[in-house]
């Protein structure tokens, strides 16, 4: 099992590095949100504070790298320098699903590198939330916390991801109360995240309901796991080619999954889902996200090394800076009262389901008369 485990995860590895598992006709719909430039920001590039408090900690700047490996020895280096990087620069990471480690003790230490190298970074621990329908528990959760000496825990939901493979886990009847029994004991926060095909408002709703303390939306736009599966079917696996085709880009785009969060739930929510530009960032800040989150791109630096890694986020960092500066955002909080527009299909969807989308645009001065 532990092996079967090790070498899927290995081929997720492979496949998001060397095949192009990303949406396809899907867009993450951040091309409709619009940040209004502008001429007189009245305030000094220099002194732009990118920090931020989320889920008590702080951050230098509000990046959280997304959950992706472990259980490989080739994890180990890219856990590593992720890790080297997000403490250098004050960010956050997630570790891949410890599943492989809890099935197998000599693995720990390919996630447990991630502590080593971020001393002090906030380190989110994971594990499958259909794994808690095959008999995980708190103890599981527990025993993949202290691996890491997590400051949080994400329970991934990825029912897309089982539905595309004829032998995946598709029995996600009890989920939610498992999540609750979680949540109830484990004393760090309880994350809630997708894999790439979103969270509508509906289950936002219930997991808040559960007590879980962040929800990240992991939407459309960015890395696909039914591509993923595709790319990982035989050939004479007909099926798994056809349903991973088929559902290549299913979901709720990264825009809209981010709204219906934020207009629904109090706690934190993480916007991730081809995030792939500061700019991108930037509209997720204003759109009230309270951390950004990425993968796929970091994992194509990481294999590089540290200063490649580092270079990435960097980038990002200025990227985003630069954006802060243009909309006169002196603090990263200031970004949520900046006015933004949402166009096309975005807000056609979210005016359909009943959001508020005019609300974004008029915020800030024009609000105030001015
Ligand atoms: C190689 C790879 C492995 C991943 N493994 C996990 C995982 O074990 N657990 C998890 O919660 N998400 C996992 N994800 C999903 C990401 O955390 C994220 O939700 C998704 O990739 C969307 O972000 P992106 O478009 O920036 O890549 C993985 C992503 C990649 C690229």
């Amino acid at each position: 099992m532990a092996e079967e485990t090790k070498r899927r995860k290995a081929d997720h590895i492979r496949i998001c590095l060397e095949k192009k598992a990303q949406a396809k006709k899907a867009t993450t719909g951040f091309e409709d949100v619009h940040l209004v430039h502008r001429a007189l920001p009245e305030i000094d590039r220099q002194s732009i504070d990118l920090s931020t408090r989320v889920l008590g900690h702080k951050f230098a700047a509000p990046i959280l790298v997304g959950a992706m490996t472990g259980g490989t020895p080739e994890a180990t280096q890219i856990n590593a320098a992720i890790a080297e990087a997000v403490e250098t620069l004050g960010l956050g990471m997630g570790v891949g699903s410890q599943r492989a480690a809890i099935e197998d003790a000599k693995l720990e230490k390919t996630f447990a590198i991630a502590r080593k190298k971020a001393p002090t970074a906030f380190i989110v621990a994971n594990i499958g939330g259909v794994q808690l329908m095959r008999g995980y528990g708190v103890k599981e959760v527990k025993k993949a916390m202290d691996m890491v000496e997590a400051d949080a825990v994400a329970i991934h939901l990825n029912a897309l991801q089982e539905a595309v493979q004829p032998e995946g886990q598709t029995n996600f009847k009890g989920v939610l109360s498992k999540i609750r029994e979680i949540a109830d004991s484990v004393d760090q926060p309880v994350i809630v995240k997708e894999t790439g095909a979103g969270i509508a408002a509906e289950d936002a709703k219930k997991l808040e309901e559960a007590g879980v303390k962040a929800i990240e939306v992991g939407a459309v736009g960015g890395t696909s796991f039914a591509a993923v599966e595709y790319f990982r079917a035989k050939a004479e696996d007909d099926v798994q080619r056809f349903l991973g085709e088929a559902f290549w880009d299913w979901g709720i785009p990264t825009a809209i999954s981010l709204v219906e969060a934020t207009q629904t739930v109090k706690v934190p929510v993480i916007a991730s889902g081809g995030l792939r530009s500061g700019s991108d960032m930037a509209k997720a800040l204003a759109l009230n996200a309270s951390l950004t989150s990425l993968s796929q791109p970091v994992l194509q630096s990481a294999v590089r090394g540290v200063k490649e890694t580092e270079r990435t986020l960097s980038c990002l960092i200025e990227e985003l800076r630069n954006v802060m500066f243009l909309v006169g955002a002196e603090k990263t909080g200031d970004l949520a009262k900046v006015p933004v527009v949402v166009t096309g299909r975005t807000a056609e969807w979210l005016r359909t389901r009943g959001f508020n989308v005019e609300g974004y645009a008029i915020r800030g001065a024009r609000q105030r008369g001015h």
